[in-house]
Order: structure tokens, then C-alpha cells, then sequence
């Protein structure tokens, strides 16, 4: 049985005439940047994540750098983030300007260790960017207590976590900033690149337009001098339409979860699953096992499709070989980086389908 790692065109094909009706309508109207589809997809997606704002952006990392920038963090800062995470979250960090701190993960969830954050708050930490990694919501109310106590701003980086909760709340709400990514491979994904910053202050969100606009107060009048990432009609109409979809899509694979979570029980993996009081969306259905080369080859032999997330930590890629870390220095990230198997995930994998997968999997451990 052929099972992809993610299946973009069974969803397509689901929600077909919405999509071709809808970008349709955005060429009819020839308002391919802003205008009425971006504005009433802002809106809709600042209610469904239980935000005041929206702000489209062209991508999540943009996103990220923004909102940083539009808290005045930049040079001679520096920004805790988390040792395992895909490169955009400290790219990001650098791109605004600022230095990045690297804390380690938390062996059972992945996300960032919240018992070793205050060790890394110095005199020039200004913001915390914890990563509801895989879509498992990060320990919002550890982070918050450390921000609080040191003062410092928090920025979401909810590229993998679209609704996901905690105490009936959706992340992206608990800090500043929630930042997000419309890859089309994500939860809720564009068809092209797209990015949202979303955030409860009005006067952030301005910011955060203005950075993305040119710094523009009117049309040939600037503030000062931002940057061009702003979402696109197009984009936006088909993310209007797939919002419409996402709750049945998440539970889709929450439905997958459980069903990877009753055919691998008793097989000695660690299982990913819900943090107390919150939801996973699992973006990203991982588990952790020895010797991946060698079960990642027999699955792919029996035609499953596996990825791994992510191959290196953060702090031991050549990209940040100037920061002089060691792999023990985050000997957990380090760890996951040779054992993660991200199995396949997606809100139309059937139950045969997982059966197959967990069938395989427990033959090849
Ligand atoms: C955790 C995380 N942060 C940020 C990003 C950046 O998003 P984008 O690819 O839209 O720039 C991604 C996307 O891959 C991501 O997975």
C-alpha cells in the first residue's frame, strides 16, 4: 500500500469547486495584493483564533522577524528560542537583529525545556519565541511567569500549531504575538507562501502593517523604511475557504492520532499526545526510536512515506558554528536529532492506512 507523508491533492480535490470559485473571484476583481479577500480572511482568522488583530504577511518566518521589529527588538538584544525547531524561528531572530539564545527541549514534549528559560535571561534577553513544535501547544503559563518576572515580550511561533489549545484558549494568544505560516503543507495552508502575525494590540498590529508595508503611513508617504511582505489576494481567498474546513480537518487528525496511539500501544515508543488542559493538532505525528535509518528503509520498502523533524538541532547546523556550541551543550536536542521519525499525517489518512503504518512499523522494531 503507497501511504504519503502529507496528501494535498485529496484535500484539493474535496473542496474543489470552493477553491476555483473563490480565486476566480479575486482575478475577476483584480485585487491580487490586499483588498477585500485579504481584509475578510484577517478577520476571520483574528475570530478563530480568539485574537482582536490579524496581519497577513507573505511568510511565517517574516512573520516572526516582524513582530520582533515591531517591539523595537533588534541590535544588542538577545532572544531565548528553543534548540529543536526548524531554522526559520532563529533566522528570524537574527534577521530582526538580535542575538539568539538557544535553550534545550524537554524530553517528553519536545518543546522548549521551561526549567532551564530563566538560567538563559541576561541584562540584554528583551523577548522569549517559544514554538508549539510538531502542534503540541509549548508550557504557555511556565513562559509567561519567566516573561512576567523578567520583563520580557513574548512571540508565538505557531507556524505548526494552527488552533491548538490550552485552557480552552488557542495558542497565539498567550503572548504579544502569535505568528504564523501558510506553507502549503501546514494545518491551514496557502497555495504558495503566506504568513499572519496576530496579537490583542491594536498598536502592535499597526506596527506590524507598517513594517510590512514599506513603512507606510500613505501611499508615497513613509515612516520609515520597512519591508514588502504582504499576503496576497489569492492566497487569501483559498485560506478563507480552507478555514472553513479546519476544524473537521484537525479533528480528522486527532482521529489519526488516536488510531496511531491504539495500533503502536504496547510497542515501547513514546507516543505524542494532548499537554494537560490543552489539544495537539499534530501537525507532525513524531516518535522517537533507535536505529531510524534502518526502520525509516523498511517502511519506505513497504511503500510508506516517513520525514524527519528535524535531522540537526538548531545549535549544532553550520549556520550557527559561530555561536561555538557543542552537541552536549543541548544534550537533549541532540538526542532527538537521531532518533525523530515523523510518521505520515494528514487529515485524510484513512484507518487502513494508519493500520498499515503501525503494522510495519511494530514488524521493522
Ligand atoms: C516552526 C516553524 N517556524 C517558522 C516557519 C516559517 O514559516 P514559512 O515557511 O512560512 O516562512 C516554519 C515553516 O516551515 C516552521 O515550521
Amino acid at each position: 500500500m503507497k501511504i504519503p507523508f502529507v496528501d494535498l491533492k485529496a484535500q484539493y480535490r474535496a473542496i474543489k469547486p470552493e477553491i476555483d470559485a473563490a480565486i476566480a473571484e479575486v482575478i475577476e476583481a483584480t485585487a491580487f495584493v490586499g483588498g477585500p479577500a485579504v481584509a475578510e480572511f484577517e478577520q476571520a482568522f483574528a475570530a478563530f483564533i480568539g485574537a482582536g488583530h490579524c496581519v497577513g504577511v507573505g511568510n511565517g518566518t517574516d512573520a516572526i522577524e516582524l513582530a520582533l521589529r515591531a517591539l523595537s527588538i533588534g541590535p544588542g538584544d538577545e532572544v531565548i528560542t528553543v534548540a529543536n525547531s526548524f531554522i526559520a524561528t532563529s533566522e528570524a531572530i537574527t534577521l530582526a537583529g538580535a542575538k539568539v539564545v538557544f535553550v534545550d527541549c524537554d524530553p517528553a514534549t519536545a518543546n522548549i525545556d521551561t526549567g532551564r528559560l530563566a538560567a538563559a535571561v541576561t541584562s540584554r534577553t528583551k523577548a522569549i519565541v517559544p514554538v508549539h513544535l510538531y502542534g503540541r501547544p509549548a508550557d504557555m503559563a511556565a513562559i509567561m511567569d519567566v516573561a512576567r518576572t523578567h520583563g520580557l515580550k513574548v512571540v508565538e511561533d505557531c507556524a505548526q500549531a494552527h488552533g491548538a489549545t490550552l485552557d480552552g484558549r488557542k495558542v497565539g494568544t498567550f503572548g504579544d504575538a502569535g505568528c504564523f505560516s501558510f506553507y502549503p503543507g501546514k494545518n491551514l495552508g496557502a497555495y504558495g507562501d503566506g504568513g499572519a502575525v496576530v496579537t490583542d494590540d491594536e498598536a502592535l498590529a499597526g506596527r506590524v502593517r507598517k513594517w510590512a508595508n514599506h513603512g507606510r503611513l500613505s501611499k508615497y508617504d513613509h515612516e520609515f523604511e520597512g519591508v514588502n511582505s504582504r499576503l496576497d489576494g489569492l492566497q487569501a481567498a483559498v485560506l478563507a475557504v480552507k478555514l472553513r474546513h479546519l476544524d473537521s480537518w484537525t479533528e480528522g487528525r486527532r482521529r489519526a492520532a488516536r488510531l496511531y496511539a491504539e495500533g503502536l500501544a504496547g510497542s515501547g515508543l513514546d507516543l505524542p499526545g494532548d499537554p494537560a488542559g490543552g489539544t495537539h493538532v499534530y501537525h507532525l505525528y513524531v516518535v522517537r526510536v533507535a536505529e531510524r535509518e534502518r526502520i525509516q528503509a523498511a517502511l519506505t520498502e513497504a511503500g510508506i512515506t516517513t520525514g524527519v523533524h528535524y535531522p540537526m538541532a538548531l545549535p549544532n547546523l553550520t549556520a550557527y558554528r559561530h555561536l561555538g556550541h557543542r552537541p552536549q551543550d543541548f544534550p537533549v536536542a541532540s538526542d532527538h536529532q537521531d532518533r525523530v521519525l515523523s510518521l505520515p499525517m494528514f487529515a485524510e489518512i484513512t484507518a487502513e492506512q494508519v493500520e498499515w503504518v503501525c503494522r510495519r512499523l511494530r514488524a521493522a522494531l
